[in-house]
């Protein structure tokens, strides 16, 4: 009679796993194996107490599904967001009754050999809780939902015939209490699962120690296996029997910059394992983290396992997409947060060089762990729990310490301190001494190597970096901790348009050896592909699948949009994490490397001299070779004569082709104008045409009796309004910062009101005040509109005071206007092509640049202000035939465009509520508020935050030929 496990409640227990093997390395071998990923048949039932009738043979009645995936995502259930709140109440280690439970049954041959030999069955990962049978025996049940778990199903399988394999998977247990990261919660088996034979002289487990030492040059390899082996690398021209420390001379070390393998294998009497040998120590030395002798800067990034149809379940092809988007993107290491990833990722990293902080798969969030109080019931502090934490950290150290990449193991996320914290970290080094501990909530650092937190302000770095961070309570810890290096785990939260102020954090990094840099939050969107009832896609967040507990869109807090489109934040970061930096000084450009291991041979540099945006020379030239962190000049190539503004761009690109990205890549550009704007002479005013007429004109504009304008050479307008306000983007809403969008709302900035104060005609122009405040408000902004004409053009100055005490800074300042329909086309000179704010521009070049209206939005996964156009000195905006309405100022100005209004943008959950209307809204700006990062963390950094009053915007309309 086959025990069910779960009537039991065996998920219910604080270590789940039974009859698991004890964990080993993840292999690519050559052992018999059968891949069991593919079709089952599959049955979700609302609890467990659903049959166990399905361990003979595949039940005809059942649907379909393909493994890897989750069943949510299949069309069963509906996936849950939560960031914190555990969506079940807090009773561990119990879980509801209502558990939704999903049954798999599948078939596989075995064949008649493999009766020599063990047989194991192995799954990659399987959330939350399984228990397994083959052939209508149980085997055991699994724990730890992104860690391995393998059988021994030798005595159940029958060789030569076919085999049943049948899964209950529960989407709830205690394991889910472990595992309260900030993702969608998804179940089911979503990593691979194999059958593999084991046969007499199989190699258990085997182990890769590749140590170098920076001062002579030499690796030392050291491989071990529990059984008798050879270990063959050919290039060093080693075969040798393992567990020898074989010393090279002269080896190439690993590195994230370059990821030196060497490739070779262990030769078993009954299995061959391909393996690769990256040499490389990391340690701390004299407080700070070297790998190789040299410190290294982390330019990191959080991932998690995404894709947004599959889920956590990614296949081979996004995973490395991933990693050459990161490499592409100047980003040199990842925290695989919160639990390890998919193995091949770990593959890809050693490969293409990435830096590596692997964490375990533990975060208990929901229990509001709060400094040193884990809150109640917090299993990282109830020993109960302690061997299960502890097995989940030796089973990742025990799958992953083969990867040079890695060069920390990460105890998890945000459980609070608690007593196993110590435990997971001594079994970390228990088994694995060469690589750093970290675990960002240890905040006295007592259990970890590094000093680590996240989203601290710039002040709190800066602290950090000077080594006076606020002591601890005991001075020995306070000791112990201010002698470490200091890496900030998650910063810059990267949540819908954002974020800014990525440079003033680079420049702390760069300043204070203390801070080895940080890791953005976080890679990617975790949006959902959903389709609307017209048929739309759109990506779903928290709350589109009806749940009654969600966090919204704070799953959408990603460089990459869902599709793995990059945002205007990740190019930004890739600007500011570049890894030759240009300055031009007395004598030339200053190139310096800010590499931390190679010099800049692959690099070449290819220049361009615009004016007015249009190219009057170019050419290129080879770096010089600058070794890690060194700096040389090279002289400035000669330059036509140029009259117009004129800026000289240099791009540092690839030389040669690499393995993650093509000769000519781009790593980065940087600018600096040559030659400024020419004043123009002062404006000879035409006289403005009678007040009394019906129509009163200034130059081509046609203004009606309230000096508003209404019709530009014949273009019917919606006349220019002051406008203070943009639909809040995520971090003005400052959910875990401080929040902007309450004081605005309450200021009444989405609803104020414009009156005409007076109108005065002049000979030279039509001066109009108008005041502008929100009912309930005294506030007020007061604004002289003064119209003129030199004949031709219309121009506008316009200035606005602050009337009574405002405390709030403003969303934006400067005009809003509405165009006709048939606008679509626009131009301008200023930066671009991408969208820009002040504190996250440095991505986006001046230069002439051409885009149609519906591509200057960014579709953020909740409508927000996005598409701002910086520093344009003009604008034009197609208005049929080669005809275009031109804009242009002096001092540069800001522009958005978009079929809707900011009011809509504001009201729309989605980017598909948001439908053309039959206007083209164009905003004119003097400035907008910066972006900061207070979605969760600082909000805008002091140096962009702007005295604007009194403002001035000068503008002048004309309509001629398009540019
Ligand atoms: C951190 C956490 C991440 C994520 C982030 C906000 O506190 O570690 O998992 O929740 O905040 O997006």
């Amino acid at each position: 009679m086959p025990s069910t496990g779960n009537t039991e409640r065996a998920y219910e227990r604080f270590e789940t796993a039974r009859g698991v093997l004890p964990p080993r390395a993840w292999a690519r071998s050559d052992a018999p194996r059968i891949d069991l990923n593919g079709r089952w048949r599959f049955r979700l039932s609302p609890d467990p107490s659903a049959p166990i009738d399905f361990l003979d043979g595949l039940p005809a009645a059942w649907s379909d599904i393909d493994i890897p995936s989750h069943w949510q995502l299949r069309g069963h259930g509906a996936p849950i967001y939560t960031n914190q709140a555990y969506p079940f109440p807090l009773d561990p280690p119990r879980v509801p009754d209502d558990n939704p439970t999903g049954d798999y049954v599948r078939t596989f041959d075995v064949p008649e050999l493999w009766r020599e030999g063990r047989v194991f069955l192995r799954f990659e990962g399987v959330d939350s809780f399984a228990t397994v049978w083959v052939n209508g025996i149980e085997l055991g049940s699994t724990s730890g939902s992104r860690l391995a778990n393998e059988f021994d199903i030798t005595e159940s399988v029958r060789p030569g015939e076919r085999n049943v394999v049948a899964v209950r998977v529960l989407q709830w247990s205690s394991n889910s209490y472990l595992e309260d990261q900030d993702m969608w919660w998804l179940s089911g088996i979503f990593r691979d699962v194999s059958v593999e034979l084991r046969r007499a002289g199989s190699i258990g487990d085997h182990r890769i120690q590749a140590d170098f030492d920076a001062q002579t040059g030499t690796g030392f390899l050291r491989v071990d296996t529990d059984v008798p082996a050879t270990v063959v690398v050919e290039e060093l021209g080693i075969d040798a029997p393992v567990g020898q420390l074989i010393a090279i001379d002269q080896v190439e070390p690993w590195s994230a910059e370059q990821p030196r393998l060497y490739r070779g294998r262990i030769v078993g009497s009954g299995e061959i394992i391909e393996i690769v040998v990256g040499f490389r120590r990391v340690e701390v030395d004299d407080g700070l983290i070297k790998v190789n002798g040299r410190r290294v800067q982390f330019r990191g990034v959080n991932r998690h396992d995404f894709h947004p149809e599959q889920g956590r379940a990614v296949d081979a092809e996004t995973m490395l997409s991933d990693v050459l988007l990161m490499k592409r993107h100047n980003i040199n290491a990842v925290r695989t947060s919160h639990y390890p990833p998919h193995p091949h990722f770990l593959e890809l990293c050693d490969k293409y060089g990435l830096w590596v902080i692997d964490e375990c798969d533990f975060e208990t969030h929901g229990f509001g762990a709060e400094g040193d109080d884990p809150g109640a019931g917090n299993p990282v502090d109830d020993v109960r729990w302690q061997s299960a934490l502890v097995s989940r950290m030796r089973r990742m150290v025990a799958r992953d310490r083969n990867h040079p990449s890695i060069v920390m193991w990460s105890l998890g996320n945000e459980c609070g301190p608690g007593v196993n914290v110590e435990a997971m970290s001594s079994a970390a080094r228990e088994l694995d001494s060469t690589r750093l501990i970290h675990y960002e909530r240890d905040f006295t650092s007592a259990q970890v190597d590094v000093y680590s937190r996240m989203y601290l302000t710039y002040e709190e770095v800066e602290q950090i970096g000077r080594g006076d961070e606020p002591p601890l309570d005991d001075p020995a810890l306070t000791a112990h901790r201010n002698a470490q290096p200091f890496i900030l785990a998650e910063y810059a939260h990267a949540m819908g348009n954002g974020p800014g102020g990525l440079s003033e954090y680079q420049e702390l990094f760069d300043r204070y050896p203390r801070l080895q840099g940080g890791f953005v939050w976080e890679w990617i969107d975790h949006g959902l592909r959903t389709t609307d009832t017209s048929g739309r896609t759109f990506w779903a967040y928290g709350g589109d699948f009806g749940e009654e507990l969600h966090d919204g869109n704070f799953v959408a807090d990603g460089l990459l949009f869902p599709d793995r489109t990059p945002s205007p934040g990740l190019l930004e970061l890739k600007k500011v994490l570049e890894p030759v930096r240009l300055d031009l000084v007395t004598g030339g450009i200053r190139v310096t490397n800010a590499q931390d291991i190679v010099g800049t041979s692959l690099f070449s540099a290819e220049w361009v001299l615009e004016e007015e945006g249009i190219a009057r020379a170019r050419g290129s030239f080879p770096l010089p070779d600058i070794s890690a962190r060194g700096e040389s000049v090279v002289p400035l190539p000669d330059f036509p004569a140029t009259d117009a503004e004129t800026w000289f761009t240099v791009r540092i690109v690839l030389a040669a082709s690499t393995s993650w990205a093509s000769a000519g890549h781009e790593l980065s550009a940087s600018q600096w104008q040559i030659r400024p704007p020419q004043s123009v002479a002062a404006v000879r005013h035409a006289p403005v045409a009678a007040p009394l007429v019906a129509a009163p004109l200034v130059g081509p504009g046609e203004f009606d009796a309230r000096g508003r304008l209404q019709r530009f050479a014949g273009i019917d307008l919606v006349s220019p309004c002051l406008d203070v306000w943009r639909a809040p983007i995520d971090n003005d809403f400052g959910y875990y910062g401080e929040p902007l969008e309450p004081f605005w709302r309450a200021e009444g900035l989405h609803r104020m009101q414009q009156r005409v104060d007076s109108i005065r005609w002049t000979d030279a122009d039509l001066q109009v005040i108008t005041r502008t405040g929100a009912a309930g408000s005294r506030l007020a902004l007061l604004s002289t509109w003064r119209w003129s004409t030199d004949g031709a053009d219309l121009r506008l100055s316009l200035t606005v005071e602050q009337v009574g005490d405002w405390t709030v800074p403003l969303p934006r300042l400067g005009i809003r206007m509405g165009l006709p329909a048939f606008v679509h086309t626009v131009e301008w000179f200023g930066r671009g092509p991408g969208e820009a704010y002040s504190d996250s521009a440095r991505a986006q070049l001046v230069g002439r640049y051409a885009s149609e209206v519906d591509d200057l939005q960014t579709p953020y996964l909740m409508p927000q202000e996005n598409g701002n156009r910086l520093d344009a000195r003009w604008v034009v905006f197609g208005i049929g035939g080669n005809r275009g309405l031109r804009v242009s100022s002096l001092e540069p100005f800001s522009f958005t465009t978009r079929r809707w209004t900011s009011e809509d943008l504001d009201a729309a959950k989605h980017p598909n509520d948001l439908v053309a209307g039959d206007r083209v809204w164009l905003n004119l700006d003097v400035a907008q508020y910066g972006l900061g990062s207070a979605s969760c963390g600082p909000g805008v950094h002091p140096r962009y935050l702007r005295e604007l009053f009194p403002a001035r915007l000068d503008l002048r309309f004309a309509v001629g030929d398009a540019q």
